[in-house]
């Protein structure tokens, strides 16, 4: 199996404070990895380390084979990752449609034709194909976040990051985005979760990574975390949550 990211012995400290101790994930193309714990464990900061948004204090992030630390390549690198986020970050002041077409032109210098043809595929993959000359204000928080999506999207990344992409929404909303989800795993998308929706987490994921304070609890199927956990302090995370 190809790896599509591959992190190595990752420490990540905040000052004085060390947040991540040794940690060691792999993720193959086509897989959907989850990261779930407690808040404060470090499932974020894990998230930001890949997208390097935060620079590692020890061990190596490989993408595709590609060592992060090779400034030479990182920009390179960085285009293979998308992110999607809690909180959306569209630009507010720009069209879903610019939103998307100005992202292309800026990151990978899309022509303006290409980047539109590109822009209304991805809406039509989240089902917002007539919502492309509304602003984001004009949308609910569920259509937002879905615009984000289709924007990551657009990038053609080979892997897919989420930070808890519902965790702003209202319940009623949260099912649409775990709809796409969902149809990108269909299209076999690499993707990476952090989610405290544990049903979802559960059907969707091929591998769960749980963590607690900074370290790997235990790694495993959905099926083997879930309904059979080998550490007392997973089984105990999940009692609480689920
Ligand atoms: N910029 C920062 N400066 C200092 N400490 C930080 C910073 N970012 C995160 N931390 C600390 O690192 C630890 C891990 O935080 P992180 O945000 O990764 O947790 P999380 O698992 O994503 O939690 P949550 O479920 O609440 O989102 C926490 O103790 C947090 O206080
Ligand atoms: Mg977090």
């Amino acid at each position: 199996m190809e790896k599509i990211i591959e992190v190595k012995n990752l420490k990540k400290s905040f000052g004085e404070n060390e947040v991540l101790h040794d940690i060691n994930l792999n993720i193959n193309r086509g897989e959907v990895v989850s990261l779930i714990g407690p808040s404060g464990s470090g499932k974020s900061t894990i998230l930001r380390c890949i997208i390097d948004l935060e620079t590692i204090t020890y061990g190596d992030i490989f993408i595709e084979g590609k060592n992060l630390k090779d400034k030479k390549i990182k920009k390179q690198i960085l285009l293979k990752t998308g992110m999607v986020f809690q909180s959306f970050n569209l630009f507010p002041h720009m069209t879903v449609r610019n939103n998307i077409v100005r992202t292309l032109k800026l990151v990978k210098k899309t022509s303006l034709d290409e980047a539109t043809k590109i822009a209304k595929e991805v809406l039509e993959v989240v089902g917002l194909s007539d919502k492309i000359d509304n602003f984001p204000s004009e949308l609910s928080g569920g259509q937002r976040q879905r615009v984000a999506i289709a924007r990551a999207l657009a990038l053609q990344p080979d892997i897919l990051l989420f930070d808890e992409p519902t965790s702003a929404l209202d319940p009623e909303l949260v099912k649409e985005v775990l709809d796409i989800i969902r149809k990108l795993k269909n299209k076999k998308i690499t993707m990476l979760i952090v989610s405290h929706e544990m049903n979802f987490v559960k059907e969707i994921s091929d591998k769960v990574v749980v963590l607690e304070k900074g370290k790997i609890l235990e790694k495993g199927t959905s099926k083997q975390i879930f309904e059979n956990p080998k550490s007392s302090r997973v089984r105990e995370f999940l009692n609480t949550i689920y």
